[in-house]
Parts: C-alpha cells; sequence; structure tokens
C-alpha cells in the first residue's frame, strides 16, 4: 500500500506518516496539489491520497480526472469548520479523518482501501494443492491466470503469488478492467504523452510502467474490449508498451498476473476474447475451486473472519456451535469465500448468548441458514413457479429489471458476482443499473439490499 500525503495536514503529517508506516505502507509526502498531480503523473504510484482539508480537494479530484487519473483520496484536517469535511466528502473524496489522528482510524482506512495485508488462510486438500503448484511456479517469470468463480479468492492467490516471487519487494499494481470506464482504460493501463486527448496536459505514465520491476495484476481481464486486447498482446511479447499518443515504445519489465470469473475457452469460440492472448497469458493456470468444494476452508475460513470482525467491531469472540459449524460445511455459498465473510460478518454483529448458532447466521434475503437448510432445491423450485406465475402479461424488460434487482438483492449488491449469476457482462450490468437510476428506480448499493444496509 503507498500513500501519498498532499500538504501539511496542520502539523500532523509526521504522525500521520508514522502511523501508515507502522501499518506497512509506503508514504510519500508532497506540499501542493500541483505537486501531487504531477507525482501520480509520473508513475510514481499511490493507493490512497492523504489531502490536508485546506486544499482545494474538489480540484485535485477535476485535475486527476481530467487527466484519466483514479486513486481514492481521504480528507484529513484539524478542528475544520463544520461544512468542510462535507464539502470534501460532497467535492469526491471517500471520508474524512480528524486530526491529530487515532491510529485505529488511520488504520480502518488504510485496510478499507488495500488487501495487502489480508491473509491466504487454507485448510483443505484441494486449495493446499493449488497453493503448492502456485509457490512452486511464484519465483518464476511466467505469466499466470487464475481462474474460479466470483469470490473465491483470486485476488488474494494473486497477492500470495507475488509474495512468493523475486519480485516481492517491488510494486504489486493491480488494475480491474471491469472497472475503470472503457475509454479511460487505455490511459490507465499504457498512459499517454501530452496533447494525446483534452484534458492531457502533460505526460502520464500508466499502470505497466508504474509495475516496472515487481507484479501487475490485470483483475477481470475479459472485460477488456478488442482493440485494448490486441495492444495488450503486443505489450506482453515485445515488452514493450506505446503511451498513448507516444511515438517512441517504452521498455517495461514486468509479471503478469490476470484473473478471469468468466469461461475463457467458450469467451474464446464465442469472439470475444483472443486466442492468441489468452495462450499469452495462460502459461500457468491456477484454477481455484469452489468453496462448497472445500469443506474444510469454510470452517477454517469462518473462523478466521469470526475473530477478525469480532476485533475488529470491539467484540468479544464466540466460537460456533457444533449445529452452525455443521451447516457452515455443508452450505452451498454460491458466493464463495465473500458470501461466508459478510455472513460471519453480520453474525459477529447479530449474537448473543455464548456460542454463535445457525441463527446468527443469516442469509442475505434475512432468513436464517436453519431455516433454509437442505430445501435449497425446493426453495429454487417454488421461486422460479413464482416468478413464471408473474411474468404472464408483462413486458420482457420489466422481467428483465425485476431479475436484475433481485440478483442483485440476493448478491447484496456486488456487481461482479451479480453478473456472473445473470450471464452478462459487468459493464452491461452496469449499464442497465445507470439506466433504471436515472429513471429513479433504487439500486442496492454495494454491500446493501434494496431493503437497506445487510
Ligand atoms: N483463502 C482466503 N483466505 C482469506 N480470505 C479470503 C480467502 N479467499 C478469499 N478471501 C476473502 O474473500 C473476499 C473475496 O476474495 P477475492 O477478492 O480475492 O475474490 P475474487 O475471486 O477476486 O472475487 P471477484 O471475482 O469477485 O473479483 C475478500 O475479502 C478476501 O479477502
Ligand atoms: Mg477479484
Amino acid at each position: 500500500m503507498r500513500v501519498l500525503i498532499v500538504g501539511p495536514l496542520g502539523g500532523h503529517s509526521t504522525t500521520a506518516t508514522k502511523i501508515a508506516m507502522d501499518r506497512g505502507a509506503k508514504v510519500a509526502q508532497v506540499d501542493t496539489l500541483d505537486q501531487a498531480t504531477a507525482y501520480l503523473r509520473a508513475g510514481r504510484g499511490a493507493d490512497l491520497l492523504l489531502v490536508d482539508l485546506s486544499l482545494d480537494i474538489g480540484a485535485l479530484l477535476a485535475a486527476n480526472a481530467a487527466e484519466h487519473i483514479t486513486v481514492p483520496v481521504v480528507a484529513c484536517g484539524v478542528n475544520p469548520r463544520p461544512s468542510a469535511a462535507a464539502d470534501a466528502i460532497r467535492a469526491g473524496a471517500k471520508e474524512f479523518i480528524p486530526l491529530p489522528a487515532d491510529p485505529e482510524l488511520i488504520a480502518a482506512v488504510l485496510a478499507a482501501v488495500s488487501d495487502d495485508d489480508r491473509p491466504m488462510i487454507a485448510r483443505d486438500p484441494s486449495m493446499l494443492s493449488v497453493i503448492e503448484f502456485a509457490e512452486r511456479v511464484a519465483p518464476s517469470e511466467a505469466s499466470v491466470l487464475i481462474t474460479g468463480e466470483s469470490g473465491v479468492g483470486k485476488e488474494v492467490m494473486a497477492r500470495h503469488l507475488h509474495r512468493k516471487s523475486k519480485r516481492a519487494a517491488k510494486a504489486f499494481v493491480s488494475v480491474n478492467c471491469a472497472a475503470i470506464p472503457e475509454n479511460l482504460l487505455e490511459s490507465e493501463l499504457f498512459g499517454h504523452e501530452k496533447g494525446a486527448f483534452t484534458g492531457a496536459v502533460a505526460r502520464r505514465v500508466g499502470k505497466f510502467e508504474e509495475a516496472h520491476g515487481g507484479t501487475l495484476l490485470l483483475d477481470e481481464i475479459t472485460e477488456m474490449d478488442a482493440r485494448l486486447q490486441a495492444k495488450l498482446l503486443r505489450a506482453l511479447q515485445e515488452r514493450e508498451i506505446d503511451r498513448v499518443g507516444g511515438t517512441a515504445p517504452v521498455k517495461v519489465d514486468i509479471r503478469v498476473i490476470a484473473t478471469s470469473n468468466r469461461d475463457l475457452q467458450k469467451a474464446v469460440r464465442e469472439g470475444v476474447f483472443r486466442e492468441d492472448l489468452l495462450f499469452r497469458l495462460n502459461v500457468v493456470n491456477l484454477a481455484l475451486p469452489p468453496l462448497r468444494e472445500r469443506p474444510k476452508d469454510a470452517l477454517a475460513l469462518a473462523e478466521h473472519f469470526l475473530k477478525k470482525y469480532a476485533k475488529a467491531n470491539g467484540i468479544e469472540h464466540r466460537p460456533l456451535s457444533e449445529p452452525a459449524k455443521a451447516q457452515i460445511a455443508s452450505r452451498q455459498w454460491p458466493g464463495n469465500v465473500r458470501e461466508l465473510e459478510n455472513a460471519m460478518h453480520r453474525a459477529v454483529l447479530m449474537a448473543d448468548g455464548p456460542e454463535i448458532g445457525p441463527d446468527a447466521i443469516r442469509m442475505p434475503d434475512g432468513s436464517s441458514l436453519s431455516a433454509s437448510s437442505g430445501g435449497v432445491a425446493r426453495q429454487a423450485a417454488e421461486a422460479a413457479e413464482a416468478a413464471t406465475q408473474t411474468m404472464v402479461g408483462r413486458t420482457v424488460a420489466e422481467v428483465e429489471q425485476d431479475l436484475i434487482l433481485d440478483t442483485l438483492d440476493h448478491c447484496l449488491g456486488n456487481r461482479t458476482h451479480a453478473a456472473n449469476i445473470l450471464g452478462i457482462s459487468i459493464r452491461t450490468l452496469r449499464n442497465k443499473l445507470k439506466l433504471y437510476n436515472d429513471q429513479g428506480i433504487t439500486i442496492p448499493a454495494p454491500g446493501e439490499t434494496r431493503a437497506g444496509a445487510a
């Protein structure tokens, strides 16, 4: 995790730096907004900006946006005017931290934007053998493709590979190809030269160059359009890239890890993904099994998350009761580790008594694990029947809207997971949601259902 402090932070920047460094972050500091933008442009890299509230945060975000630079901003200030923190958030800051900073608060903010320090938990033989294989190939320079359903831990695995590689001391840079709008992705990956487009007031170094010497994670690689796939292929073959609007190629030394939750062979057959690119990326394939095929992991992970969230919420740790354990091990977990993690988080907050029983483990729809166990197939059949009965007389668009929003509720607002279940691309899903939103229809926010926070 790389943090860039912008401004004097009311004299508290030394303390803030120390707190962040104690949590394993690399910290740099600049004084002005212009210096911050120049720092990012140069590809020196930051995962988070801590910006002094007295600076014009809106202007900084606008300057970054004009140059296609996306980095989360957290505002910090001493005794701010009551409206100043709200203004910063309105201008686009993700959080506000009052100074002098509470170390726990800084740590929580760092943890929220970065996955760096999440350990890989594994106990099931199927997962242990994937990890063993991963550790054997980690020191090589081979490209690795990590596949598996949404929420199985592909990103956790990518970070693990980097930690076990010869590049561990160098940068780990990750780009989520699905989350960045198509027209900005090229610049994000390859950078651009001054004048490449309106707003390109100076050279900007992209993620390929930022990752020089280290590892570049291309998350959700299948979401890249055909032209970018061609450009990526060239980058991997030649080990050099062309900045947008650039005239001379730039050499890069990187190890590429890509992830996808789609069936890539199928994507190739359908003509949406280049076969030659798949061959390039798929030198080593790590296929992560879904959680339902790793019953021993389910329990180990459940216990890990219960401890983690009890600690984070300052609640005493409660062990799982025997019936709860049995149900966790036998459940299907369609949302994999992410769903289990959310369920355990809720259980920590809901449980009372000495143990966590099945009642505390809620499904996203609010029913408890105990009420739904054993009846998944029956419930699905009933739901399907109810759905067909209410479909007649409605337009396809209406039914589609219900299906999309219900699925999103089921996935607790997780776009990637919902798109996966629906069999559409995350971009298509986002476009539809935007449409609904424009029509004034309530959309579940990430981590929530339409009924509210989960
Ligand atoms: N083996 C593991 N040990 C500890 N935590 C895990 C493990 N696997 C997954 N997690 C946690 O589960 C969540 C989902 O994991 P991750 O983001 O790596 O999944 P993913 O496969 O990349 O999902 P997606 O396809 O949606 O991007 C994260 O919060 C992660 O920390
Ligand atoms: Mg992921």
